[in-house]
């Protein structure tokens, strides 16, 4: 019968057929040993003179590594380990042969291994990872269902930017000039309108020509926006989304976590509610190690850290100076200067994960603030409507899907977490 090497444990003393690929193989006397795996997982199946067809043993050694085949044999329990399955091979048919497969056991360079991505994610570190980014996906979609958020996706062809000017990439929609979507909030605060509580789960880009362990050039973005929550509900938001996102994939991917030799020690805690600091606050911490810190600036990555090291979970930080965020953040009426917008600092120096906060209601401090940032009034009139007609305080926030996983699966580069990442350099294959 054809089966999956995950559901090898159902199939225990039975005769099955595997179809997948040469992972490794190996001789040790009279017994052959190889590595199969078929995308569901490994499974190692041995070769016994006397069990297997005189013509298995003697085109044993043709199967090179990602030889694509079908094999048949029984499934046992491994002698040593509980809950790990072997196959005790019988008789196997190549479909499809492998010569010179460039990714060997082997250490290579990382330019290599992306430049051969398309044959890299086969790996078993590639694949836990995918997979957990799977989870992740999961995770939040089933996070904002199960709350009464309702999907409606942004556009990717946005005539307005929202994260600023200076990392827009420029396309044409036929005659006009158009741009690769940053964030999908602004749509998020007309469809949250409509809904109550709206999210959106998308591809979006930056043109950013840095090449840091952090940035991708295409990302997706997970954003909800909730109508009527203030700064304070959306970090408690946050935290039951970031809290919900860990604890899934410590249940539904402890193997991959084994895999990647994650330190699970350290998400176990991952609990709401996480630690808040205002941003002057924050400053003096970073003062303390960093003291060529300007306070007013942004922080760089250095300083996250230095933020982040102080506590054993995710970390807000909020009250931002307003003249370092977006158009769109609203000024604290108590605090003039400073923005109601949160970021979320990951553990372990993974730095900023989520960033987001309360957005301005006044048109009036709006239209200033589009002039402010020499955007084009014309391209937010529909924009200064949702004021216009029954405006409301509101919230949300952007999780950068990417860094998440990078965060979770402790990679020390966001360019593994996407199957074909899109980094500064690189958009090969
Ligand atoms: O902080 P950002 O720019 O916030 C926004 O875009 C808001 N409009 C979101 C909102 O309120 N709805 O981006 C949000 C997150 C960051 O915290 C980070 O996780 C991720 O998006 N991000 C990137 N991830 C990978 N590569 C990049 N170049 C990224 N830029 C932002
Ligand atoms: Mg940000």
């Amino acid at each position: 019968m054809r089966t999956y090497i995950e559901n090898l444990k159902n199939h225990v003393g039975e005769k099955v057929e595997l179809r997948g690929w040469v992972y490794q193989s190996r001789s040790s006397g009279k017994v052959k040993f190889l590595e199969l795996r078929d995308g569901t997982g490994t499974v190692s199946c041995v070769f016994f003179k006397g069990e297997c067809t005189e013509e298995a043993l003697n085109q044993f050694d043709t199967l090179t590594q990602e030889t694509s085949l079908k094999l048949v044999g029984i499934v046992r329990k491994h002698p040593k380990h509980e809950n790990v399955f072997e196959i005790g091979a019988e008789s196997f048919e190549i479909i499809g042969k492998s010569e010179n497969y460039p990714i060997s056991p082997k250490d290579h360079g990382t330019d290599f291994l992306m430049e051969n991505r398309h044959l890299w994610i086969r790996s078993k570190r590639q694949h836990a990872i995918l997979r957990v980014r799977h989870e992740i996906i999961n995770a939040v979609r089933d996070f904002f269902d199960g709350r009464g958020f309702t999907l409606t996706d942004a556009p990717i062809f946005t005539p307005s930017a929202c994260e600023g000017t200076s990392n827009l990439f420029e396309t044409k929609f036929f005659d006009e000039k158009m741009y690769l979507s940053q964030s999908g909030q602004l749509y998020m605060e007309a469809t949250s309108r409509a809904f109550g509580k709206s999210y959106c789960f998308g591809p979006t880009f930056r043109a950013e020509k840095s090449k840091t362990r952090r940035h991708l050039i295409e990302f997706w973005m997970v954003e909800p926006e909730v109508a009527f929550n203030d700064m304070y509900d959306n970090m408690e938001l946050a935290e039951q989304f970031i809290e919900y996102i860990v604890q899934r994939v410590l249940k539904n991917r402890p193997d991959e976590m084994k895999t990647l030799e994650r330190d699970i020690s350290k998400l176990q805690n991952i609990i709401a509610p996480f630690p808040k600091l205002h941003y002057k606050e924050a400053a003096q911490i970073i003062l303390k190690e960093n003291p060529n810190f300007i306070v007013g600036d942004d922080f760089g990555a250095p300083d996250e850290t230095i933020i982040s090291s102080q506590y054993d979970k995710p970390v807000f930080v909020h009250h931002y100076p307003s003249a370092i965020k977006a158009f769109y953040m609203k000024e604290d009426p108590k605090e003039p200067g400073y923005a109601m917008g949160c970021d979320l600092l990951a553990t372990e120096g993974y730095g900023e994960i989520i960033g987001g906060g309360q957005r301005e209601e006044s048109i009036e401090k709006l239209v200033s603030k589009i002039h402010e940032h020499k955007l084009d009034m014309k391209d937010f009139e529909w924009y200064l409507d949702l004021r216009r007609y029954g405006g409301v305080p509101s919230s949300g926030f952007g999780l950068g899907l990417e860094r998440a996983v990078t965060w979770i699966c402790g990679l020390p580069h966001v360019r593994e977490t996407a199957a074909f990442p899109r980094l500064y350099g690189r958009a090969y294959p």
